[in-house]
């Protein structure tokens, strides 16, 4: 079992589509394996301990792929929601859905209000899909809901903190990601969690999404446990403290 364990792994699910262009096959086909992965390395995930597990699912930029992909993706998330999720659920796991969902079929609607009002406040593990998210879309909707506030005599302008604007963020339960897992090669964050990644640890692997397997989530969690996180402050040389 590795040492230092992140509390909340976030991972962008990324590289689907090519994993299916390299064997010959339509994105759908790629889509539908990473789905597979997903079942597989869910329980893995909560065996390590951690406690905290969001997954970049959709983007709000992905509605603007072509509508037969979009489409294969709406039953996925439909038949994940209805079946795949029942186990991690009966095994002590709260759902929980960031993102802008009011585009969604509204049955899809539907089953995140239920799995949401399902949840036990004390989880082994929270699992938090973010579907139609975008960071700076979670930002702008944070911001304007704290000025509604501020407006309203709730809040004064004078008393916004950083944990103020937290807490107007979907992720206002959650804590930040320690640690980000990017499966498809590409390093970069695609809009996600812009806010709550400040000193997340990044960790980005060729591999693609539907071949994510225990051996690589290893490799990620042995990486992070040899991180050395100073959060902008200095070590004492001796003591190995602040
Ligand atoms: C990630 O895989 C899944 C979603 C974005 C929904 P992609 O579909 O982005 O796969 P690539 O990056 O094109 O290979
Ligand atoms: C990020 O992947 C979104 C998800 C994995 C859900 P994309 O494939 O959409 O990101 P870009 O387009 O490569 O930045
Ligand atoms: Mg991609």
């Amino acid at each position: 079992m590795t040492q230092n364990v992140p509390q909340h792994l976030a991972i962008i699910m990324d590289g689907n589509g090519r994993w299916a262009t390299a064997r010959g096959l339509p994105r759908e086909a790629g889509h539908k394996a990473g789905a597979e992965a997903l079942k597989k390395i869910a329980r893995a995930i909560a065996d390590k301990g951690i406690k905290y597990l969001t997954l970049y699912a959709f983007s709000k930029e992905n509605w603007n792929r072509p509508q037969k992909e979009v489409d294969a993706l709406m039953n996925l998330f439909r038949q994940y929601l209805k079946e795949d999720l029942t186990d991690l659920s009966k095994q002590n796991a709260a759902i929980h859905f960031i993102g802008d969902r009011t585009r969604f079929p509204a049955d899809i609607q539907q089953q995140m209000a239920t799995w949401e009002a399902k949840n036990a406040p004390h989880a082994q593990l929270h699992l938090i899909l973010a579907l139609g998210y975008g960071g700076r879309d979670e930002i702008t909707t944070g911001a304007k809901r704290l000025a509604e506030d501020v407006k309203a005599g709730i809040i004064s302008a004078e008393s916004i903190t950083e944990d103020v604007m937290s807490s107007y963020l979907a992720t206002a339960d959650f804590p930040d990601p320690d640690l980000l897992i990017r499966t498809g090669g590409e390093c970069r964050l695609s809009n996600f969690l812009l806010w709550q990644m400040a000193y997340t640890e990044l960790y980005f692997t060729p591999v693609f999404w539907p071949d994510f397997d225990e051996k690589v989530l290893e490799e990620a969690l042995t990486a992070y446990a040899t991180r050395d996180r100073r959060f902008g402050r200095v070590k004492d040389n001796e003591t190995g403290t602040f």
